[in-house]
């Protein structure tokens, strides 16, 4: 694992919405996986502004989400569902058969866990994966104490996580659990990116980077990651020893 430093968030997300053309430009029927939330959002933008500008074409590429709210639909501003559309799907015009999505509203959760194993395994895994990192160090919803060793899995959601969570919706939501990949997937990723800004994430980045590898806070298994990269602006940087 190795950790980059950028100035701010705008450097930070231009470097990863650059290494994620880069890797499509050399492997265009790439797999990408990436979250949702706060933290991603400029990557998102600027990844959708090089693709057109640049004509890249996505047409072979495939999208996976890395996790959703339970019980939330997809048409709900706030579920990870309506981010990835708003933000990628949509102003790419990606169609349905490029892209495989957890529907937290589904009857058979365990159903939709292996049904995402099975698709991220038929395309081969995945290429390349951002994640970001939850105030209590969860990276998607692997929430303090999951086992290291899951693929998809559903998790009850950590009280952090619950009031945190509720920043992305319109209107106060009940959430209580979580489905996601697991560290499975992030291990078996070639490459993994962590990426986190502002002040309020050093803390978590610190702990992320430098703290023991202990499922009690989750990220620390990206210093297990033979290609992992923690990316951080400066504030979220300030924290780190070195
Ligand atoms: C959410 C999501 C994660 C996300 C994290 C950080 O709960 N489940 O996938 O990476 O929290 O979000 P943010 O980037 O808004 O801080």
């Amino acid at each position: 694992m190795k950790i980059e430093k950028f100035s701010d968030y705008e450097a930070l997300s231009n470097h990863v919405a650059e290494a994620l053309i880069a890797t499509l430009q050399e492997n265009p029927s790439a797999v990408i996986c990436m979250p949702t939330g706060n933290s991603p959002r400029r990557t998102f933008e600027l990844f959708v502004s090089k693709v057109k500008e640049r004509s890249i074409d996505l047409s072979n590429f495939f999208f996976i989400g890395l996790d959703e709210w339970v019980g939330v639909p997809s048409e709900l501003r706030g579920s990870c569902a309506y981010e990835f559309r708003s933000l990628l799907f949509e102003p790419l015009g990606i169609e349905d058969h490029q892209f495989h999505l957890f529907d937290g509203t589904s009857l058979d959760l365990e159903g939709e866990c292996e049904m995402m194993d099975a698709v991220i395994q038929e395309h081969g895994g995945i290429d390349f994966m951002v994640v970001g990192i939850g105030m209590n160090g969860h990276i998607g919803f692997n929430e303090p104490g999951v086992e290291f060793d899951r693929y998809a899995h559903i998790v009850p959601l950590d009280e952090t996580t619950i009031t945190v969570g509720q920043q992305y919706f319109d209107q106060p939501m009940k959430l209580e659990y979580g489905i996601t990949l697991g560290f499975n997937h992030l291990l078996n990723a070639q490459t993994v990116y962590l990426i986190a800004n502002g002040q309020k994430k050093a803390e978590v980045v610190k702990r992320a980077a430098e703290g023991p590898v202990d499922s009690s806070f989750p990220a620390s298994i990206m210093q297990r990651h033979m290609n992992g990269v923690i990316a951080v602006d400066a504030e979220a940087a300030s924290g780190l020893s070195n």
